[in-house]
């Protein structure tokens, strides 16, 4: 991966103006909330959302926080309900992120959900992280901002440390105060807590007026075995096809003119395979009894990708 001149930008006006234009153009910003620093990156546009993958390192598409400026832009992404504006009027803006279902047509990249039908959101409360929010005006989708199996990052040179090179920018507003990552309340449809966080589940259950059970190992919700089956599409997945059998829709990867149904990459550069995975999966997957994947290179984001695909087709019940 080639170095990007990663900007140092403050808590300024301008510097914020210049940070949401770098999102629109597709760039990472970390930026602060009152939590961790997050990775930000434009969360409708496929390709940003790959480059927060790649930037991280990350051996596995996890499904990733969407944070927005307010309750109207909320809205637009999620089916609402009256459980989730109890829990907003309770604790937003703040470090609480809300698992709720995907509102069906909403403007977000499937790399976001990882291709779920539930999406995670957030209104964090920090100043900065908020002023950003509405100079970019669209749904920022932001992990921690640190490689993979690193500490998050509770500081800008934190950040710095794993992605000076790796993000077009890092806008430093300080120390975050609660330094752990939010809350994750599953809310679709059962009260579930998916991640403790500075917010607790007694909090939460008065808020709802119902018990909030902790789902047990929380820590496996993004592990393999757990979301499997959301992965997976209807039609059978067959691996490293080196040559089409009769029935199959073809995911070609670098593949000769016309050889596929659709190609993750033609000219073979895994940022755009990744940004187009879930999207050509799901493309794919109306009618067709197999989706035939031709091999993806197992480097970089590659690792990512097979991981994703091998989930997608590993056995079923
Ligand atoms: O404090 C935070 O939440 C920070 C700041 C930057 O906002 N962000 C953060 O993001 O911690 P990340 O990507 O490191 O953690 C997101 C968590 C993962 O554990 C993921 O599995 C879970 O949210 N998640 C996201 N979408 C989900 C979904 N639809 N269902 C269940 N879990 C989901
Ligand atoms: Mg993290």
């Amino acid at each position: 991966m080639s170095q990007i001149a990663t900007q140092r930008l403050g808590s300024s006006s301008e510097d914020i103006a210049r940070a949401a234009g770098i999102l629109r153009d597709g760039g990472l910003v970390a930026l602060p909330t009152e939590t961790v620093y997050g990775l930000g990156a434009d969360a409708g546009n496929d390709r940003a959302v790959a480059r927060i993958y790649e930037a991280k390192g990350r051996p596995s598409f996890n499904p990733l926080i969407i944070h927005l400026a307010d309750l109207e832009a909320v809205k637009r992404f999620v089916i609402w309900s009256d459980a989730a504006q109890k829990v907003a009027d309770a604790f937003w803006p703040g470090p609480l992120t809300m698992v709720l279902p995907l509102r069906p047509g909403a403007p977000v990249s499937k790399l976001v959900t990882a291709g779920m039908d539930t999406i995670a959101v957030r209104m964090p409360a920090s100043p900065v992280a908020r002023e950003l929010l509405r100079a970019f005006g669209g749904p920022v989708a932001a992990p921690s901002a640190n490689r993979s199996g690193r500490i998050s990052p509770t500081r800008s040179e934190h950040v710095l440390e794993t992605l000076d090179g790796r993000i077009e920018a890092v806008l430093d507003a300080g120390r975050c105060d609660v330094g752990l990552e939010s809350t994750i309340i599953g809310l679709a449809p059962k009260p579930t807590l998916l991640r403790p966080g500075r917010i607790g589940t007694e909090a939460l259950a008065q808020t709802l007026g119902q018990p909030v059970p902790e789902r047990k190992n929380h820590e496996k919700i993004s592990a393999p075995g757990q979301l499997s089956s959301h992965y997976a599409p209807n039609a059978r997945v067959r691996l490293n096809a080196a040559e089409w059998l009769p029935g199959e829709a073809r995911l070609g990867f670098k593949a000769a003119p016309g050889d596929c149904d659709l190609d993750l990459s033609p000219s073979g550069d895994l940022v755009e395979a990744a940004a187009n995975l879930f999207e050509y999966l799901h493309r794919l997957d109306t009618g067709a009894d197999a989706i035939a994947v031709m091999p993806v290179p197992h480097v970089g984001l590659g690792v990512a990708i097979n991981d994703r695909l091998s989930r997608a087709a590993a056995p079923r019940d």
